[in-house]
């Protein structure tokens, strides 16, 4: 069975995630016991497994903790058993059909019990309507919501270090260690993504992001391309090497190719926004809060976890994943606003804005994936714009497409992933709003309606016949609350969903 890798912490000596296993019956020795309840379930029929004494306990602690089996709500009782004691969770599944509702529940486990001091969890299905695939959900939230970066940490105090390491799944149906296959998969893009989007820029620069992600995918068999300033220069990439003039890191270029499909068949082609750190540029942002823009490469970061699920589970598809790669910093060499630069595609674009420069780094990535992959679909991924955050907040992230199918199957794999997208208007009205009055495009406007003629800004380098569509994910990269999957920090957003978006649509 696959199980998820552990090798960045094994060698910090903590693991990353807890290991999940599937088995037929309760394993022997110490555990917490988990047991799942609907709403429309027999308490008295789910804890049919217990001894009266037990069942009563649990009954009444249902009652008094007010459990009513909303999804991923818990009550806990310490119950006898034998002459042990057992911690005991009753943990809600919600109504029928909730979306995501086994996900959530495995979550609200691993969340309430990763620093208990319990070391392993055992989630008792029997009895209970589900299939293999929901019994894998269930593990892969636990899994997920268990993930930690704890590195920088040296003075943890005992009571807040992770002590819960296992999981075991009972009496999943047949077909669970399928799923679970592909799910494995998904954490360990997930576990790329977060830990690169975690890193701050003095760790993450352009050359150590690509660095990771050799090291992480190392013998998945994916391809690897590098382009560093002399290349870009060759290629015209003026609008990309116009931004990271203004830092020591040099930018990079970073593709990675999977081809795990028909020989010779079209990519599917992920571009992400890897800004390692925005500071603005000339155009400098306010201190407050500047911090975060150290995940400005949160979209390059989820196309390297996808890459990474996807070679994974050795997905029937050609995927190719390019990164734009680069420091937005002031200096003395910086970009000015007003410069004029002369993106790949041949077309000037007049900087208003140096802040607006995840858009610049975009337009030629996404140029040099037309000319070079020919893509049959390409979808962009980028932490572009704050007002992204004050259209949509945290809930969705913005996705605009040139294309209704395109739009309608994301838009679905979001529903299915958790991975909520929202599609927002474009067109000639919005797209107008960008014409420069000395260069063809200018890379900023006014506020109004910023994701949006970011957006349109964007499609002026999508090349005919392209189905495009561009997610701007700067809501959702990161959450300063912890939530059912993740806990409060990287997200890891995109990777469940482009994953689903894969399998739904490009295999077979
Ligand atoms: N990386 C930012 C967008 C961002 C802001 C992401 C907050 C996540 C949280 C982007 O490069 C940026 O600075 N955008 C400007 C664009 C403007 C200058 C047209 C913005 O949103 O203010
Ligand atoms: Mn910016
Ligand atoms: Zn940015």
């Amino acid at each position: 069975m696959a199980q998820q890798r552990r090798g960045r912490s094994a060698a910090m000596g903590e693991p990353v995630v807890i290991k999940v296993s599937f088995a037929a019956k309760r394993p022997a020795g110490g555990y917490a016991l988990a047991i799942p309840v609907r709403g429309e379930d027999m308490l008295h029929d789910r804890l049919a497994g217990l001894d009266p004494a037990a069942l009563a306990l649990a009954v009444r602690a249902a009652e008094a903790q007010r459990f009513e089996r909303e999804t991923g709500a818990l009550a806990e009782a310490f119950v006898a058993e034998g002459d042990a004691v057992r911690r005991l969770l009753l943990v809600g599944l919600g109504g029928q059909n909730e979306d995501g509702s086994w996900e959530k529940a495995g979550g609200a486990l691993s969340a309430r019990l990763l620093v208990s001091g319990e070391t392993r969890l055992v989630v008792d299905l029997t009895g209970v309507k589900a299939g293999g695939r929901d019994a894998a959900r269930l593990a892969f939230g636990a899994a997920a919501r268990s993930w930690r970066y704890d590195i920088y940490r040296t003075r943890l105090a005992r009571k807040q270090k992770p002590t819960l390491e296992e999981l075991v799944v009972v009496g999943a149906d047949a077909g669970v260690e399928k799923e679970w296959t592909h799910l494995a998969a998904v954490l360990e893009g997930l576990d790329l993504t977060r830990s690169l989007v975690t890193e701050p820029a003095n760790i993450v620069y352009p050359e150590s992001f690509i660095a990771r992600c050799r090291a992480a995918m190392d013998g998945l068999g994916i391809e690897f391309e590098e382009l560093d300033e002399k290349a870009m220069a060759k290629l015209g990439m003026g609008a990309l090497l116009g931004v990271a003039q203004g830092s020591v890191r040099p930018p990079r270029l970073f593709v990675m190719r999977w081809n795990g499909g028909a020989a010779g068949a079209k990519p599917v082609v992920f571009v992400g926004k890897g800004i390692t750190f925005d500071t603005g540029g000339i155009s400098i942002k306010p201190a407050l809060g500047m911090e975060a823009m150290k995940w400005d490469m949160g979209g390059a970061g989820a196309v390297a976890g996808l890459i990474t699920a996807l070679a994974t589970r050795k997905a029937k598809v050609n995927v190719a994943g390019v990164c734009a790669l680069a420091e937005n910093m002031p200096d003395g060499n910086a970009q000015r606003p007003g410069d004029v630069v002369t993106s790949m595609s041949g077309q000037t674009i007049e900087v208003i804005n140096t802040d607006a420069e995840g858009r610049l780094v975009l337009a030629d990535a996404m140029t040099w994936a037309q000319r070079e992959l020919k893509p049959e679909v390409m979808v962009d991924l980028a932490t572009l714009t704050g007002a992204m955050i004050i259209s949509l907040g945290h809930e969705y992230a913005g996705l605009f497409s040139n294309d209704d199918g395109l739009a309608d199957k994301l838009a679905a794999a979001g529903k299915a992933s958790g991975d909520l997208l929202w599609r927002l208007p474009m067109g000639e009205a919005y797209n107008k709003i960008m014409n420069s009055d000395i260069a063809d495009v200018k890379n900023s406007a006014s506020r109004e309606g910023g994701s949006i003629t970011a957006a349109c800004f964007l499609e002026r380098f999508v090349e005919e016949g392209v189905k495009w569509a561009h997610l701007d994910i700067a809501g959702m990269a990161w959450s300063d609350k912890a939530s059912h999957l993740y806990d409060k920090g990287a997200t890891g957003f995109g990777v469940a969903l482009l994953d689903r978006y894969v399998a739904d649509n490009h295999e077979g």
